[in-house]
This record gives C-alpha cells, sequence and structure tokens, in this order.
C-alpha cells in the first residue's frame, strides 16, 4: 500500500494487510475497559457506525478478555492491544489474538518481540529522535504521543520533510473537533483517541452515544478522504 498517509486507502476487507485495515479506518478509538463481557457490544457498536478497527489498553485488568472476546465474536472489528509496555503483556495480548500492539513509548524489547511474530507494532514517539530510533529499529508506522501536547497538526507537518518514509497515528487530546486537522496532515495513516469511547459511556452501556460519537468521526473520515480525491 502507499504508506506513509492513508489518502489511498480502500474499505476494510480480509484481504488487507493490518496497517492497511488501521489506514482504511483512518481512526483509532482507544479503549480502558472495565467489564470485558461489554466488549463485543461495543466492538458491534463501532462497526455499526463503520469503524471496524478497535485498541483495548491495557489500562485495566478487563483487557486480555476484552479482547479475546472480540475476537471470537466480533471477527470483522480489527482489534489492538494498547499501552502494552511489558513482555508480559506483549504475551497475553498475543496469546489472546491481538490483531496489532500499540505502546505509548518506544521499548527495542517489545518492538523486537512483535517483529518476532509478525505482528505490527506501533510504538510511541515524541520527538526526532525518538522517530530516527525507531525507524533504525525497522518500524515505518509510529503513535504520535501525546499528539496535542507535542504541537498537533502543525508539528505533525513539520515532521513530514524529514520523515517522508514514517507514518503517523496521532493519539492523545484528539476530539471531534481538531479530528479533521490532524486528518488532513501529511503522513497521517489514521487518528487515535478516547473521544467516542470515553469511560464514562462505556461504565453507563450508553452505546448509543458510543455510536453516534463514531458515526460523527467516521463522517470526518469520509469528507476529508472525498475532499483529498478530488
Ligand atoms: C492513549 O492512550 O493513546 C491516549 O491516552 C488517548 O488519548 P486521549 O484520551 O486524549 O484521546
Amino acid at each position: 500500500m502507499g504508506l506513509p498517509g492513508w489518502h489511498c486507502a480502500r474499505p476494510a476487507s480480509p484481504e488487507l494487510t493490518v496497517l492497511e485495515q488501521i489506514a482504511a479506518s483512518g481512526l483509532v478509538p482507544v479503549v480502558r475497559i472495565e467489564r470485558a463481557a461489554d466488549a463485543p457490544e461495543l466492538a458491534r457498536t463501532l462497526a455499526g457506525a463503520d469503524l471496524a478497527c478497535i485498541e483495548i489498553t491495557f489500562r485495566t485488568d478487563a483487557a486480555v478478555d476484552a479482547i479475546r472476546a472480540i475476537r471470537a465474536e466480533v471477527p470483522e472489528v480489527l482489534v489492538g492491544a494498547g499501552t502494552v509496555v511489558t513482555l508480559d503483556q506483549l504475551d497475553r495480548a498475543l496469546e489472546a489474538e491481538a490483531q496489532f500492539i500499540v505502546s505509548p513509548g518506544l521499548q527495542a524489547a517489545i518492538v523486537h518481540g512483535c517483529q518476532a511474530r509478525h505482528v505490527p507494532i506501533l510504538p510511541g514517539v515524541y520527538t526526532p529522535t525518538e522517530i530516527l530510533a525507531a525507524v533504525d529499529h525497522g518500524v515505518s508506522v509510529v503513535k504520535l504521543f501525546p499528539a496535542s501536547a507535542a504541537g498537533g497538526p502543525a508539528y505533525l507537518r513539520a515532521l513530514a520533510g524529514p520523515f517522508p518514509s514514517v507514518s503517523f497515528v496521532p493519539t492523545g487530546g484528539i476530539d471531534q473537533d481538531n479530528l479533521e486537522a490532524y486528518l488532513r496532515s501529511p503522513s497521517v495513516l489514521a487518528v487515535g483517541g478516547s473521544w467516542m469511547v470515553r469511560p464514562e459511556l462505556l461504565a453507563a452501556r450508553d452505546w448509543g452515544t458510543v455510536g453516534r460519537l463514531a458515526a460523527e468521526a467516521t463522517a470526518v473520515v469520509r469528507s476529508v478522504r472525498t475532499d483529498v480525491a478530488r
């Protein structure tokens, strides 16, 4: 596919690689889930809003079972494990069949553990030096984190020049209001964030609001893509 940007992305299908599916989604909802039993309903709600990708963070004890449940019950949704910062978490994520791994930072052991098992890893980076370190480890798609605090779309534009072969998944401080500016930034593969899956919405099992927020977000993705394709 035409990494680094997502503008060439096609609709999700099983033939696409994981990174292509992330690009096709354009969005990576970052989920902190307390009840694994809610995970399939959450994934179905996102899929109903045309959002077939989800990142379950290892910030709760429910993460492993949530990933496993989505893989078993909602296989059309691509599920990754987030906040993976130890090899034990990586092992548990892969045992649960997570399809991609996300970390807030760059750790050689995690990167190499993923590469050895042919699972895409999106390590977190914040600076040009960290991006170079990721490239040295053979990584070409990175999570820019925390994206808004780092400088937002203007920072991404500044990074695109010296790193033309690196794709970014900016995450941190992104919401419906600034989503479009990120999607229009060069080299953005997809945008990550928790705004449509906020913990209080999950706690209340407010699938209506989750679905509405997800639909609003996917509408922005569609609109930017239509615009860029013109
Ligand atoms: C992450 O885990 O990647 C971020 O904490 C998500 O950031 P957000 O909550 O600001 O969207």
